[in-house]
């Protein structure tokens, strides 16, 4: 067995191991494919000159390289013109290397160029579809964070929504209780509105235990300017705890929407909420949170703008993450909560912030 098996079936090419008389020890795969059945390499080799040149070649010395051009007896043809590579490995041994010459330079030059085009040409394919996996990758890795983000919000809702529930009830207990105490002051407006929101914010968490979604909106026709009023009146209590002068400049024509109330309400407090925060740390101007509403075209456009610490960009590029927070103690689920149900009644929520600025979220909705 005279294959090169280390070799043999790596190298695509004829390959021969001789000893210093020429006669062959070991072959390349290829070499039975191209060449006739021969002991010794010279009788490969086609004339008596060639022979000389090539038994020249078995007299290197250590490392020498030499290269000579010959023709060899091949299987196909009776001869053909062929490169031939010696090199001397060690006293005993020599590597022959055998490339077939082209015989036409014009025949190869074009069967090169044809083969470049080729090439060039599949590549282009390939990067074309490249990108466009990396298009679809691209697409498929949002939808799939957004997916998860959002099955994991509902999760933690629902875990949330549990823990707030029970002392919601006992706020509510409590509220019937202080009622006829209130009413000797001329305030039972307080606890109505304490009542009625608890209400609302247990209708929000009955559907969030009960759905594992957020449910649809249930519309309701209402005044826009009534509603915002309604939250200003129960976060006025914290804005001036917090010293902070809470505006609000209804729209001029008073436009009367179809909304689910209980969410937008929740939409804005959430909003409210983070002006709040962001308020806190402010003290060499006065703290101010202006909602004003006005309408374009179809759409209603609230507009909350605070002057508290404001975002840097990247923060403000990550505000609707789910999860998002810059907060101690946040849980990053006030805006992505919020934009989910502004979206669901066919709206949307921008924002606008500068460092140590302010800060302006803006609700559009549209009217039906
Ligand atoms: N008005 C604002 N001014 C400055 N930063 C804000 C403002 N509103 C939101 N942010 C930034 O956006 C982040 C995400 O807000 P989001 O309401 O979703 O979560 P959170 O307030 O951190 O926590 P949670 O509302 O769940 O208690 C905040 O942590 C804060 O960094
Ligand atoms: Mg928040």
């Amino acid at each position: 067995m005279r294959t090169v098996t280390d070799v043999g079936s790596l190298i695509p090419l004829p390959f021969f191991v001789i000893n210093n008389e020429g006669c062959i020890i070991k072959e390349s795969d290829r070499v039975a494919y191209i060449f006739p059945h021969v002991n010794r390499f010279l009788e490969l080799v086609e004339d008596l000159e060639s022979r000389s040149k090539v038994y020249r070649i078995f007299q290197l010395e250590n490392d020498e390289d030499e290269k000579i051009e010959v023709n060899l007896k091949t299987k196909l043809r009776t001869h053909e013109r062929f490169e031939v590579y010696a090199r001397r490995i060690d006293k005993e041994t020599i590597n022959i290397l055998c490339l077939k010459k082209t015989r036409n330079k014009e025949d190869s030059d074009e069967k090169w160029e044809k083969l470049v085009n080729k090439v060039t040409e599949q590549s282009l394919l390939l990067k074309e579809k490249e990108e466009k996996i990396i298009h679809y990758k691209k697409i498929i890795r949002e939808l799939s964070s957004k997916y998860e983000s959002l099955s994991s919000i509902e999760k933690l809702t629902a875990s949330i929504a549990h823990e707030v529930r029970n002392p919601l009830t006992t706020i509510k207990g409590f509220t019937q209780l202080i009622r006829p105490y209130l009413k000797e002051f001329g305030k039972e407006d307080y606890a109505d509105i304490i009542q009625e929101e608890v209400g609302r914010a247990n209708q929000i968490i009955y559907e969030f235990l009960n759905a594992s979604k957020p449910s649809k909106p249930i519309k309701q026709t209402y005044s826009i300017n009534k509603l915002i009023r309604e939250v200003v009146l129960l976060c006025n209590g914290e804005a001036v705890m917090n010293n902070i002068d809470l505006n609000f400049k209804p729209n001029n024509v008073d436009s009367i929407i179809q909304v689910d109330v209980k969410q937008i309400k929740q939409v804005i407090i959430n909003i409210l909420q983070n002006a709040f925060q962001a308020l806190q740390t402010i003290k060499d101007k006065q703290k101010k949170i202006l909602i004003s509403v006005y309408q374009i075209k179809k759409d209603i456009i609230i507009s909350i703008m605070d002057n508290g610490k404001g975002m840097n960009k990247q923060v403000l590029s990550k505000v609707f993450q789910p999860f998002f927070t810059t907060k101690n103690n946040g849980t990053g689920i006030g805006l992505p909560l919020s934009l989910n149900f502004v979206e669901s009644h066919g709206g949307t929520i921008t924002v606008e912030s500068t460092e140590e600025t302010g800060t302006t979220f803006r609700i559009k909705l549209p009217i039906s």
